[in-house]
């Protein structure tokens, strides 16, 4: 998605409401942590996790038992910031402010690079994660999800039956996932329920996922209530299309 990252990184930054409004991120993170736990990790493993937010999924992890030396990192120095604080004191989690797509981690190879529900805002996610894909060490595993194409389906049904076009990201089909070598890409959808289009548009922003594309012409404010009807007209529902991407590197053989 083409989103200058200044915006994505201020949006996140002024997010400060996004735990109450962000069940299905919630979720997802819960159900990624279950994924990891589950994997064959070292005791002394070596983490890196690329846009924690307020840090459900490092959270969820710590919860889990997947221990061991993390780094944990996020565009926004504001989120790097609140997740350090709501995890509290841990001498083995560094925080850094990082640009998971352009920037380098310090302190690689890993054994476990995650993230949950941020490559979304990659320019092309799938050149990232296989570029993050360098940065495992042996045996290592990437695991992240990312939303697909039919997220945010209905809100874009309900601009297409005015001849309108959304400012929604173009998120990417799931099929651009299984590209990369030795991806295992599954695809799960979770629908939220809002009590109208203008609590939905609330929650939007309250994450600071209402950043709209770099070529969207904002709506006059008479096609937005339109729009924003149709969507009530069709229940207020919106799906989150999840899609979680899972490398391992393989290890190295001895004879
Ligand atoms: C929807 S939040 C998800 C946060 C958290 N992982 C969770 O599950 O709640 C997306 C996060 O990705 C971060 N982000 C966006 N673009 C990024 C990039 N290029 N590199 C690192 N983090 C990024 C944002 O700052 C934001 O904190």
């Amino acid at each position: 998605m083409r989103v200058p990252r200044d915006q994505i990184a201020r949006a996140f930054s002024g997010a400060h409401g996004y735990e109450a409004h962000a069940p299905v991120q919630r979720e997802v993170a819960r159900a990624l942590a279950a994924r990891i736990a589950a994997l064959d990790l070292p005791c002394n493993l070596r983490g890196l996790e690329i846009g924690c937010g307020t840090g459900f999924l490092t959270r969820e992890l710590q919860a889990a038992h997947v221990t061991g030396d993390w780094l944990v990192t996020d565009l926004s120095p504001d989120m790097v910031a609140r997740c350090h604080a709501a995890l509290g004191a841990s001498p083995r989690h560094r925080f850094a402010p990082l640009d998971g797509e352009t920037g380098t981690p310090e302190g690689g190879p890993f054994d476990l690079i995650c993230s949950s529900l941020a490559l979304q805002w990659f320019a092309d996610a799938p050149a990232a994660l296989a570029r993050m894909a360098g940065w495992l060490a042996p045996g290592g595993h990437l695991v992240v999800t990312t939303l697909g194409l039919e997220t945010f389906a209905e809100w874009r049904a309900a601009h297409a039956a005015l001849g309108l076009t959304p400012g929604t990201p173009a998120f990417l089909p799931a099929e651009n996932y299984a590209q990369l070598p030795e991806a295992e890409v599954c695809v799960t959808r979770h629908v939220q329920r809002s009590a109208d289009a203008h609590a939905f548009l609330r929650s939007v922003k309250a994450i600071g996922a209402g950043t709209a594309h770099g070529a969207h012409t904002p709506l006059t404010p008479a096609q937005l209530r339109a729009v924003m009807a149709q969507f009530d007209l069709n229940g207020s529902t919106a799906t989150y299309e999840v899609v979680t991407i899972h490398l391992n590197r393989p290890p190295i053989r001895t004879r």
